[in-house]
């Protein structure tokens, strides 16, 4: 049809819009170099997105989302609480989700089931499962509105009735904030049309509505880098 594009166009898009896409080799995974890569605070970050969950309600027969899950920073923690086949990561860079296998192993945690996808296009429903809860942790920071309208369209599609879509940012005090922002306690600079991005509750409710989904502010959730943590409740 005139006008329309296909599918991979949006991932052809996304590539190189952020600094993810470097391919890691078998060697950089064995020395550990996906954990400097997703950001580093391996121990501190993981634990945290964990930990926050756990007090929003995450319980273990949950089926959980993670998008932009990277080499499971997280995941390992939430694999480890799920029962069997309960995760599903999805991440754009294929050799992290290969370092997230990786993890897996070294935590003992190769047989229970996670699903791991590479897709840069946010194709979420190709686990064919409804998800009770998801998260997205420094995902949208490095994303520009366009994809971030991508993600949330696609991941509420996925969403089951009342599910809950948690996802971090860098939050600007009032939208179109087009000068750069320095974000305490981590003294992180954020950029309107930059990479690492900041946007104002209202620019990602704004997204948030035209995906069917109600946004609601929860803020500061602990983020060692001043990220806040939004969430998305599906209707
Ligand atoms: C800072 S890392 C965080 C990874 C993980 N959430 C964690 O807490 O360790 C950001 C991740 O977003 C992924 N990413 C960036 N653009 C993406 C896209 N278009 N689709 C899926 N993942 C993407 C990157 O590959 C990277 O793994």
């Amino acid at each position: 049809m005139a006008g329309e594009q296909p599918v991979d166009a949006t991932a052809a898009s996304m590539r190189g819009v952020n600094g993810y896409w470097r391919a890691l080799d078998a060697e950089d995974i064995r020395r550990g170099e996906h954990r400097t890569m997703v950001g580093a605070m391996w121990d501190d970050i993981g634990r945290l997105q964990f930990e926050f969950l756990r007090a929003q309600g995450l319980e273990p027969q949950h089926r959980l989302l993670d998008v932009g899950c990277g080499a499971l920073r997280g995941g390992v923690h939430f694999v480890r609480y799920l029962e069997p086949g309960h995760y599903c990561g999805l991440d754009a860079n294929a050799s992290l989700i290969e370092a997230g296998h990786h993890e897996l192993a070294l935590a003992g945690l190769a047989d229970r089931g996670a699903a791991l996808l590479a897709d840069g296009n946010f194709d979420v429903a190709q686990f064919g499962q409804r998800f009770d809860m998801a998260i997205a942790v420094s995902l949208i920071t490095h994303l520009y509105a366009n994809h971030i309208q991508v993600c949330l369209a696609r991941v509420a599609e996925v969403l089951a009735p009342g599910g809950r879509f948690y996802v971090t940012f860098f939050e600007a005090p009032h939208s179109a904030h087009l000068a750069s922002l320095v974000q305490p306690p981590g003294e992180i600079t954020t950029h309107y049309a930059n990479d690492p991005f900041h946007q104002s509750f209202d620019e990602l409710a704004t997204l948030a509505a035209r995906a069917g989904l109600d946004a609601e502010l929860i803020g500061d959730f602990g983020h060692p880098r001043g990220q806040r943590m939004i969430l998305f409740r599906a209707r």
